[in-house]
């Protein structure tokens, strides 16, 4: 089922969220719930709390459903290892229409549980180092506006105040 995804503002988006316990079938669900969401958006990524769901899971897949084992699920994730730096444009689902070019880690190691409560370890580069990194900014509370500094951020922020405003948000 395609679930709504929070925008920017909305308070599960603002907020740490909590790991989770155990693989329930309702676990099950949020996990085909996010995927089938993130493939209809279309993105690459997409955590738990874009859907309002407050626990720690994040799904991935850069090539949006084209390869056959572009697909990876994380349930309470954590860092192994980050290094070195890159600067792209990123956007994010839950801040449609706005980009801005963002600091993220070169490298990046994830260990986490799959969906079956197996523990694995990925390491990403370039792209998928950039959406570790974000997905797991979404589960500490924070969106890419808040990396940003000064009149990047400001200028975003105010856009999304105005449209909130007009209702158009
Ligand atoms: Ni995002």
């Amino acid at each position: 089922m395609i679930r709504p995804i929070l925008k920017y503002g909305e308070a599960p988006l603002h907020q740490r969220a909590e790991p989770v316990a155990a693989i329930t079938p309702d676990i099950e669900r949020l996990i085909d719930d996010m995927i089938e969401t993130m493939y209809a958006a279309p993105g690459v990524g997409l955590a738990a709390p874009q859907v309002g769901v407050s626990v720690r899971i994040f799904v991935v897949d850069l090539s949006v459903g084209r390869e056959r084992d572009g697909l990876m699920t994380f349930v309470n994730p954590e860092f192994v290892e980050r290094d070195g730096m890159q600067l792209e444009e990123e956007g994010c689902l839950s801040v449609p229409g706005f980009n801005a070019t963002v600091v993220r880690p070169a490298r990046a190691v994830v260990k986490a549980l799959n969906r079956h409560g197996e523990s694995f370890e990925k390491e990403g580069t370039e792209l998928l180092a950039r959406a570790f990194q974000h997905e797991m900014d979404h589960l500490d509370g924070t969106l890419f506006v808040d990396r940003l500094r000064g009149i990047k951020r400001d200028l975003i922020v105010t856009k999304i105040r105005k449209l909130t405003r007009a209702g158009k948000w």
